[in-house]
C-alpha cells in the first residue's frame, strides 16, 4: 500500500525523523485555518495524490498568508494530476531551503537485498538524474540483519560525497529513516527533497512510503491508513472474504486452485479470446487448496458481482482437495447464490477423483454449467460464451 505524503510525514514524526509541522485540509476554509494554526506565516500548499511530479503539475504552491493559502488550496483542490484527482491538500510550514538532497531505501528484488540510494542533488526527478549522471546517485546495499546503523549511514553519506560539515548531520536522520522502513515493514521509504535549511538543520520535506501488505497482521494501526475510497469495491469485498482476488479488465471470470494454474488459465483464456471478439480474463482468483462450498460461493459471488463478466471459467486440478469436493462446492454454491447466478459457467476438472466430480455435476444438471475435458477446450468455450452474451 502506498501512503499519502501526510501519512508518510506522520510516520516519520513517530520515529523521530525531523519534519515540518503540517495539517491536512479538504476545503479552502480549512486550508486558511490550518495556515493560521501554523502561525500565520509562509506555508506550502501541497496536493495529496499518490503519484510523483506534483510540483511540476502545479500541485505544490507557496502561500505567504492564510488568505493566500485558501486561494492556493482552491486552485489545487480538484486538480487532476496524472489521472489522480486531488481531494486533500497538506499545509506545511514554509522551509528556508539552502540545499536539496535525495535519500531512499527500498527492497532490491533483483539483488535479493535492501538498497539505499543517496544524492547531494535532490529535488529534481531522480529517475532523470539516475539516467543522465548515474555517478551522482550513490547506491549502497543494506544488509537486512544489520540495517542502517551508524557505520552504514556514514558509508552512505560518504558514497554520496557529503562533506564533513553536512555528513555528520545526515547520519542520524538516515538511521531514523531506517527505523521507519524496518519497524513499519515498508518496501520503500523515499525522501525527495531531504533539505538543509539556512540554519543548517536537516529536514525531510517530502516523503513517499510503501508498506508491505504481507505484514499487515503485525500492524493493526496500518488499517486506518487505507484509502477505501480509492480501492476497487470488488477487491475490497474479496479481501473481507479472505479471497486471493485481483480485478482485471475483461469479460471471462476465472476461478482456479493454485496461483500457477490460475496464471496459466489467464493466459489460455486471453489466447482463446483472440478468436472470440477479443474477450479477456476478468480477474485472478485462486481458491487455494481447500475449496469448500463456502469458498466457491464467495468466489462466484464476487465474480458475478462484476458487471463486465459475461461467463465464468472454473479450472480445477484435484490434488489434496479432490474433484468431488470441488464439484459439490460448485453445486452448493449455485444453490446458495440461487437467482443471482445467471451467467454461464464452464467447468474443467482433472486429477484426483475426476470421474466422481464430473458425475456430481452431471447429476445436478444445472443449465448454467458446461463441462469440458481439457483446459484449452474450457477456455475456448468460456470465451465463446462471453462473446455471445
Ligand atoms: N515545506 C516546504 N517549504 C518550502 N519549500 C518546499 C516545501 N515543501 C516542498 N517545497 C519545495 O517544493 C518542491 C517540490 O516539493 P515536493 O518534493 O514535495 O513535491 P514533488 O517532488 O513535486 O512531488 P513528488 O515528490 O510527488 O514528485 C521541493 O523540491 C521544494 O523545493
Ligand atoms: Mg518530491
Amino acid at each position: 500500500m502506498d501512503l499519502f505524503e501526510y501519512q508518510a510525514r506522520d510516520l516519520f514524526e513517530k520515529h523521530g525523523v525531523p519534519v515540518l509541522r503540517a495539517k491536512v485540509a479538504e476545503t479552502p476554509e480549512e486550508a486558511k485555518q490550518a495556515a493560521e494554526e501554523l502561525g500565520g506565516g509562509t506555508v506550502v500548499v501541497k496536493a495529496q495524490v499518490k503519484v510523483g511530479g506534483r510540483g511540476k503539475a502545479g500541485g505544490v504552491k507557496l502561500a505567504k498568508s492564510p488568505d493566500e493559502a485558501a486561494e492556493k488550496a482552491k486552485e489545487i483542490l480538484g486538480l487532476d494530476i496524472k489521472g489522480h484527482e486531488t481531494k486533500k491538500v497538506m499545509i506545511a510550514e514554509g522551509a528556508d531551503i539552502a540545499e536539496e538532497y535525495y535519500f531512499s531505501v527500498l527492497l532490491d528484488r533483483s539483488e535479493r537485498t535492501y538498497l539505499a540510494m543517496c544524492s547531494k542533488e535532490g529535488g529534481m526527478e531522480i529517475e532523470q538524474l539516475a539516467v543522465e549522471r548515474p555517478e551522482a546517485l550513490a547506491r549502497v546495499p543494506v544488509n537486512a540483519l544489520t540495517g542502517i546503523d551508524e557505520a552504514k549511514a556514514r558509508e552512505i553519506v560518504e558514497a554520496a560525497g557529503f562533506d564533513d560539515q553536512v555528513g555528520p548531520k545526515i547520519v542520524p536522520v538516515l538511521q531514523k529513516l531506517w527505523d521507519v522502513f524496518k519497524e513499519e515493514d515498508a518496501t520503500l521509504v523515499e525522501v525527495n527533497p531531504l533539505v538543509k535549511t539556512g540554519a543548517g538543520d536537516i529536514v525531510a520535506l517530502d516523503g513517499k512510503v510503501s508498506l508491505d501488505d504481507n505484514a499487515d497482521f503485525r500492524h493493526k494501526d496500518h488499517e486506518e491508513l487505507r484509502d477505501i475510497s480509492a480501492e476497487d469495491p470488488l477487491e475490497l469485498k474479496a479481501k473481507k472474504l479472505g479471497l486471493n482476488y485481483v480485478k482485471l479488465d475483461g469479460q471471462v471470470g476465472i476461478i482456479g486452485n493454485g496461483a500457477g494454474l490460475v496464471m496459466s488459465t489467464l493466459d489460455v483464456v486471453a489466447y482463446a479470446g483472440e478468436k472470440h471478439d477479443g474477450v479477456k480474463p476478468a480477474n485472478f482468483l485462486d481458491i487455494g487448496g481447500g475449496a469448500s462450498a463456502e469458498v466457491m460461493a464467495n468466489g462466484l459471488d464476487v465474480i458475478l458481482g462484476d458487471d463486465q463478466v459475461k461467463s465464468v471459467f472454473v479450472n480445477v486440478f484435484g490434488g489434496i482437495t479432490a474433484c468431488d469436493a470441488v464439484a459439490n462446492g460448485i453445486v452448493k454454491a449455485l444453490e446458495i447464490l440461487g437467482d443471482s447466478a445467471t451467467k454461464p459457467l464452464v467447468v474443467r476438472l482433472d486429477g484426483n477423483k475426476v470421474e466422481e466430480g464430473r458425475q456430481i455435476l452431471k447429476d445436478a444438471n444445472n443449465p448454467l454449467v458446461t463441462l469440458t475435458d481439457t483446459m484449452d477446450a474450457g477456455a475456448d468455450k468460456a470465451a465463446e460464451l462471453a462473446a455471445a452474451n
